[in-house]
């Protein structure tokens, strides 16, 4: 089987098989307390405790519609669809030129290394615009590419030369650009000087707790403080001081071992890195990715990015204080004591939901160069009474060194006993009221097996169902408001099911009906209306367990009410990743993630082109705000 046919976990499941759950009292106790639980709370039927008193009552008193759109239907079309009264075209997709130098997209070879360095890399991800200046500049995650798609003028989508791994590594990373609209239309400032590739080959710094420790340092690099390169961008944050932040996920993809007997230690077998990676080759052009001659650059991936939007020339920043794992986005806050909270999920089944508190505090127009470098880091600890707390990964709590702590995060999570979730995607802070919530996008070993550390994965409260395939979207609310306090109290926003084929919880939280039902929710970010917008990256089968739900899509849900509407349905085989806003809020642009992955999309062009990734902008046909 190659990547292609499988996802990133599968993968690494495939190559380090999890341990079943076999304490059988453990698990009868948990299944009777998780009864009291439910018993206790769900006083309005099934759902009821999901959603919380304050909002079942709001959603009883009747309140006004905030969407400002019709929901539309499930949709399994190989094109975008969305609500009367909008429409929608594409901005940029895969392979299109930053520069005046590059050639447009070539469908017959899908460019070379030369040309993606110089054009908008494959399945973009995350993004974020800023404005400074009266000048627009996006950033944007390209995580990966899909082998069959991006090599697929090749034998069995396979590289045929040393020039097909390196466009591989190109189309990695991230893309910076100017926008500006010509014509009503969004367009790309080619040549700006603010545009810029980020590679898997660009310089960048190693900063915080772990930089110049020995498990950072390599033949390449012996102060341990530098790194090239960043790859598998998944989702992205912003600070308030103006700078983007790229979330390094399924890092551990890309390395391999030239020797196939190589021992693997527990902290690369915890991280999924193993002696053969996922097709992409890159070993085989640069030997920094063969972990059986530099072990340690595996160290260096799994972090997240600092990158300065308006300086192409400045070094990007691997913020090791902020953990390593498999980051998915990072969700900026600051709070009230002016301390910067990063909240971060860690997507893989059975892992955890991170915080970073600064030691430092923000100051508007101040150097918040090194806020991020130093401060706490927390994993989440989730009680089936609906209280839960942030438990510090410090050097006593963990019997590690700060330096061990940031790198081997995972392993220090675990020493502390924190909740095993149902993979952590985004996490999203509501900007009008001090509550966070996180998508759980699904787990299909929940109460089967556990982590690859051997942490176990019990059905539990915010992880109510065994075999979870639907996934859910849960929501705390920190301690007297204060995002640095380590209490929370939590609920579930929304548990997603199938109301017309599934049974008990897989029917659905109250909020879940035929008419906006979806699976695996990923993408989360609140709008200025505080709306909560939800994106899609599961199953598009359409059938079955997922019949009525068609293609992925993007929905909105009004935190108060409950309530969920549908606003976007993606193209074939695609997922709906990464959301922002222009300035004036009159275009939100939505990512569209690789289209046709198991080969049936002719997503944009349409008749018989190469699928391609790509970010679409949306408008309302009357010009007014959106979001
Ligand atoms: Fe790249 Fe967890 O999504
Ligand atoms: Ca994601
Ligand atoms: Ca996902
Ligand atoms: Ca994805």
């Amino acid at each position: 089987m190659s990547p292609n046919d499988m996802n990133f976990d599968d993968y690494d499941e495939k190559n380090f098989p999890r341990d079943e759950v076999t304490d059988f009292d453990r698990v009868v106790e948990t299944a009777l307390s998780r009864r009291g639980f439910l018993g206790g709370v769900m006083t309005f039927g099934l759902g009821s405790f999901l959603l919380g008193t304050s909002a079942m009552t709001a959603k009883a008193e009747g309140s006004k519609d905030r969407f400002g759109f019709s929901a539309i239907p499930a949709s399994s079309e190989d094109t975008i669809h969305v609500p009367e009264g909008f429409e929608w075209e594409t901005v940029i997709s895969w392979g299109d030129p930053l520069w005046s130098d590059a050639p447009e997209f070539d469908e017959a070879t899908r460019g070379t290394a030369a040309t993606q360095a110089r054009t908008f890399g494959d399945n973009n991800d995350g993004m974020s615009i800023f404005t400074r200046g009266g000048r627009t500049v996006f950033a944007i995650n390209n995580e990966y590419t899909n082998t069959d798609i991006l090599w697929g003028n090749r034998p069995e989508g396979k590289p045929a030369n040393e020039d097909d791994i390196r466009k591989g590594m190109n189309a990695h990373g991230l893309s910076v650009f100017e926008v500006a609209q010509q014509n009503g239309k969004w367009t790309v400032v080619k040549d700006s000087d603010l545009n810029r590739r980020v590679t898997a080959d660009t310089d960048m710094d190693l900063t915080g707790p772990a930089a110049g420790s020995d498990l950072l340092k390599t033949a390449a690099d012996p102060t341990g403080t530098t790194s090239k390169g960043t790859w598998n961008n998944c989702g992205n944050g912003e600070t308030p001081w103006g700078t983007y932040l790229a979330c390094e996920e399924n890092f551990n993809g890309y390395f391999s071992a030239s020797d196939k007997e190589m021992e693997i230690p527990a902290e690369f077998t915890r991280y999924g890195i193993g002696v053969d990676d996922w097709g992409y080759g890159w070993a085989e052009v640069d030997e920094r990715f063969d972990i059986a001659k530099n072990p340690n650059e595996a160290n260096r991936a799994g972090y997240v990015v600092e990158i300065d939007p308006y300086d192409p020339t400045a070094t990007p920043k691997k913020r090791t204080a902020l953990g390593r794992f498999k980051h998915e986005n990072a969700e900026v806050v600051v709070a009230a004591n002016g301390k910067i909270v990063v909240y971060m999920g860690d997507d893989e089944r059975g892992e955890f939901l991170y915080r970073f508190v600064s030691t430092g505090t923000y100051s508007a127009g101040g150097d918040n160069s090194a806020l991020l470098d130093e401060g706490t880091l927390y994993a989440a600890k989730f009680n089936d009474d609906l209280s839960g707390e942030w438990l510090a990964l410090t050097p006593e709590a963990t019997g590690m060194t700060a330096a061990e702590i940031a790198v081997h995060t995972r392993i220090a999570a675990s020493a502390v006993g924190a909740t095993t979730m149902d993979r952590p995607e985004w996490v999203a802070s509501n900007p009008a009221k001090t509550e966070v919530y996180v998508a759980l996008t699904n787990n299909k070993n929940r109460g089967i097996s556990g982590n690859a550390g051997g942490d176990e994965a019990p059905v539990d409260g915010p992880n109510p169902r065994e075999n979870n395939v639907y996934g859910q979207i849960a929501r705390w609310v920190p301690a007297e408001e204060d995002h640095t306090a380590d209490a929370f109290t939590w609920d579930l926003f929304a548990l997603a099911g199938n109301p017309e084929v599934g049974e008990g919880l897989n029917k659905g939280s109250e909020n879940i009906n035929s008419g906006n039902m979806f699976n695996s929710p990923d993408g989360l970010s609140f709008d200025d209306n505080g709306l909560l917008w939800i994106q899609t990256d599961g199953n598009y089968s359409n059938a079955e367990a997922f019949a009525g739900m068609g293609n992925n899509q993007m929905l909105a849900g009004d935190t108060t009410t409950g309530e969920i509407r549908r606003f976007l349905t993606g193209p074939n085989e695609c997922e709906i990743t990464g959301i922002c806003w222009a300035p004036d809020r009159r275009t939100m642009f939505v990512g569209v993630q690789h289209p046709g992955e198991r080969g049936n999309s002719h997503y944009p062009a349409g008749g018989t082109s190469v699928p391609r990734s790509g970010v679409v902008a949306v408008r309302r046909t009357d010009g007014a705000v959106i979001g």
